[in-house]
């Protein structure tokens, strides 16, 4: 099969792959969307403000970028992403798990975030959707990070080719969006359904610094928001936060 066609841009050292991506949108294809990856980052941003451990060469910080004029919502661009992570992880050999919305683990640790912005240029939509997936990251580097977190490096215990795993993360990013443009119900599906394992589960949602949402996780609704029943008995319905369970 041809390569879906898109372009490469790599940059050695950048604030943000995302935010170098919204600086420089006039200069990328308008036609096709570009894969920008960075070996680090001075000021990697992850959701909710919080900081992206961007250490050199060691994981994958990994941009697309592309001007939106298919009808596909923003949304299914990190419903895309998690499944072309969980696909490539797969691919060497390491299973893992999709936590609603945008998280993916390994061992019930975070191996891999999701952020999608939206940018405009000349009345034109485009979507930012950065990747950060920890590859060959080791203890040491691991301190910084508060949350549980893991790379395939502390799963399986051996180092991984960075540049490979790039190309299948990009490739598997590349069918899938290219399939969910044409497919988003049947995307939207195989999301809810990878995601679908904390369901009936007692959960916590932060919202918001001070805001926590907690109940039992009822279903995933076709907006990918998720109905919570809270001990009260009321269903509330969130569009995204940081879940724990
Ligand atoms: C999250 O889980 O909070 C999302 C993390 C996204 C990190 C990636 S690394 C490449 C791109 N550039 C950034 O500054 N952030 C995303």
């Amino acid at each position: 099969m041809d390569p879906i066609a898109h372009d490469t841009i790599v940059l050695d050292v950048v604030d943000s792959t995302n935010t170098w991506a919204k600086k420089n949108l006039a200069s990328l294809s308008q036609d096709k969307p570009t894969c920008i990856i960075a070996r680090s980052q001075t000021k990697g941003r992850g959701r909710y403000g919080q900081t992206w451990v961007s250490p050199k060469d060691l994981n994958l910080y990994f941009t697309l970028a592309e001007k939106v004029t298919a009808p596909l919502a923003l949304p299914h661009y990190a419903e895309v992403a998690t499944l072309a992570i969980q696909t490539t992880l797969w691919d060497w050999q390491l299973p893992s798990s999709i936590k609603w919305p945008n998280d993916v683990l390994v061992d019930n640790k975070k191996i891999a975030g999701v952020i999608v912005e939206e940018a405009s240029l000349d009345n034109a939509s485009w979507a930012i959707l950065g990747i950060g997936l920890n590859v060959n990251m080791g203890r040491d580097e691991f301190r910084e990070i508060e949350r549980p977190a893991t790379s395939m490096l502390l799963a399986l215990g051996t180092h991984f080719p960075i540049e490979a795993v790039r190309n299948s993360l990009k490739e598997k990013l590349l069918e899938l969006l290219a399939w969910a443009k044409n497919n988003p119900d049947q995307c939207h599906e195989r999301w809810a359904r990878a995601c679908s394992w904390i369901l009936g589960k007692e959960i916590s949602i932060h919202t918001g610094p001070y805001e926590k949402i907690s109940g039992i996780a009822l279903e995933i609704t076709a907006e990918g928001h998720l109905l919570v029943k809270t001990a009260s008995g009321k269903i509330v319905t969130v569009a995204s936060g940081h879940l724990q369970n």
